[in-house]
């Protein structure tokens, strides 16, 4: 397995270009199963998560190849309607290709997605939400097996003990775009990604009112057109260097990085004594004086501040002048960064669903392990601040989510490279 090293120390100044979010490219991919005409989505990040997306495609029947930053669905019939276990078993997100197929032909069977590492993942919301569609569902074998021809509208209530869920309303809306009559999901996901997936199924022909708020509206139509379309920038990229200028104390500007869609972190930001300023469509990000303010977090959904930026949040805590207590609402087990950054010096403990981190300047480079996507990019932030030299194991975690890494933090200062596994 690949390995990172990060040599810390090095302030990072200069442009980032960010790219394609990979949380709105997933379900939009998945969307292009609802009709057999081209579709051309731009602006998709090239990422591990992403060629998964296109392997279920293929296995699903349908061509889908990269050109730049632009996949091409072919047009095209989808063949069969499973989605198994090995990619599924790779990328939770797979799930989403479930309301997608009821939506289209009636049937599915989407291999039962497994926990992870940040928590147990329940699916039981997608499961809520398309029964009251008139999907019957039961799970055989490890598989949701999925049957519901002719769906019927009707107001449904996507709430659960966590809030709101990105991708069961994904999977609700898709499923929904061909049903009779009306559909109306309450307590919807109002995250820009979900938001960016309605304004693709509009672009589609679709008939949705709502999309980006906590209420969608949905009126059945007969069929859905291919169409050409542009994925939001990815703000947890984003909001992941915004962090980066700020350990480090540089300077960073943002390329495509848009504010509205990160108010909770700026907002963060600026209290832990960053200054975030809108240039020409992208952000420029500074720190106004020397220290780091201590900085006081709960995580929600959007337009709280968002969980997959809470590690990250941690690595610039770590580093802050005094006591921050940072409490995770939507995976409360989402702390396995925290021992690997102990390792480098921090001194962080946990108290249920918070951790309470005391400020250091002393963070140390050591190795560590990336445990999950967010995770592993808190320990590359630690890495970047921390004196000597930081390894940090299972580097395929970064791959799933964030695109040329190495190349973008490497173009404005920072030493870090890639030892790859002999094989
Ligand atoms: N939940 C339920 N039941 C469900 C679904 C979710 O109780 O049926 C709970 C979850 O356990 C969690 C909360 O609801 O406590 C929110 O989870 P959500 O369903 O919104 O998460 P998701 O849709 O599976 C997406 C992102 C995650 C991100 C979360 C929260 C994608 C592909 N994934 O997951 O992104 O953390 O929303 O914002 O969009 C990442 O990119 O690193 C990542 C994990």
């Amino acid at each position: 397995m690949d390995k990172l090293l990060v040599e810390g120390g090095n302030v990072l100044n200069g442009t980032i270009p960010i790219s394609g979010a990979k949380n709105a490219s997933l379900p939009i991919l998945a969307a292009t199963i609802l009709t057999d005409e081209e579709c051309r989505i731009k602006n998709v990040p090239d990422l591990k998560d992403v060629s998964t997306m296109i392997k279920i495609l293929n296995a699903l029947g349908r061509d889908a190849r990269r050109e730049g930053d632009t996949i091409i669905v072919s047009a095209g019939q989808i063949k069969n309607h499973i989605a198994p276990y090995e990619l599924v078993s790779t990328m939770r997100a797979s799930i989403v290709v479930l309301g997608p197929l009821l939506g289209r032909f009636g049937e599915a069977e989407v291999s039962f997605p497994g926990g992870c590492v940040i928590g147990p993942r329940p699916i039981d919301l997608h499961l809520k939400g398309l029964r009251a569609l008139g999907v019957e569902i039961e799970v055989k074998s490890g598989y949701i097996l999925a049957n519901g021809k002719n769906l019927k509208g009707r107001k449904i209530y996507l709430g659960g003990h966590f809030g709101s869920s990105v991708l069961a309303t994904d999977n609700v809306l898709m499923a929904a775009v061909f049903a009779e009559g009306e559909t109306i999901i309450e307590n919807s996901a109002s995250e820009p990604e979900v938001e960016d997936l309605a304004r693709f199924l509009i672009a589609m022909g679709a008939d949705i009112k709502g999309a980006g708020t906590s209420t969608l509206k949905v009126r059945g139509v007969k069929s859905l057109r291919g169409t050409e379309y542009s994925v939001i920038p990815d703000r947890i990229e984003a909001g992941t260097y915004m962090i980066g200028a700020l350990i480090t104390n540089g300077r960073l500007y943002l390329e495509h990085a848009r504010a509205e869609h990160n108010l909770a972190l700026i907002d963060k930001l600026r209290e832990a004594g960053g200054v975030i300023d809108e240039v020409d469509g992208g952000l420029e990000v500074y720190r106004a004086g020397d220290v780091i303010n201590p900085i006081d977090i709960t995580t929600l959904t959007y337009p709280g501040f968002p969980t997959d930026l809470q590690a990250q949040m941690m690595s610039l805590a770590a580093i802050s002048n005094g006591i921050s207590v940072i409490t995770e609402k939507i995976y409360p087990d989402r702390f396995i960064h925290i021992s690997e950054l102990n390792r480098m010096g921090a001194d962080i403990v946990i108290e249920g669903a918070t951790a309470i981190v005391k400020g250091t300047n002393k963070l140390s480079g050591a190795p560590v392990m990336a445990s999950d996507l967010r995770a592993s990019a808190a320990l590359v932030l630690a890495g970047l601040v921390a004196s000597g030299q930081t390894e940090i194991a299972r580097v395929y975690h970064l791959d799933r989510g964030y695109e040329k890494l190495e190349e973008k933090l490497s173009a404005v200062g920072a030493k870090i490279w890639r030892m790859k596994e002999i094989k």
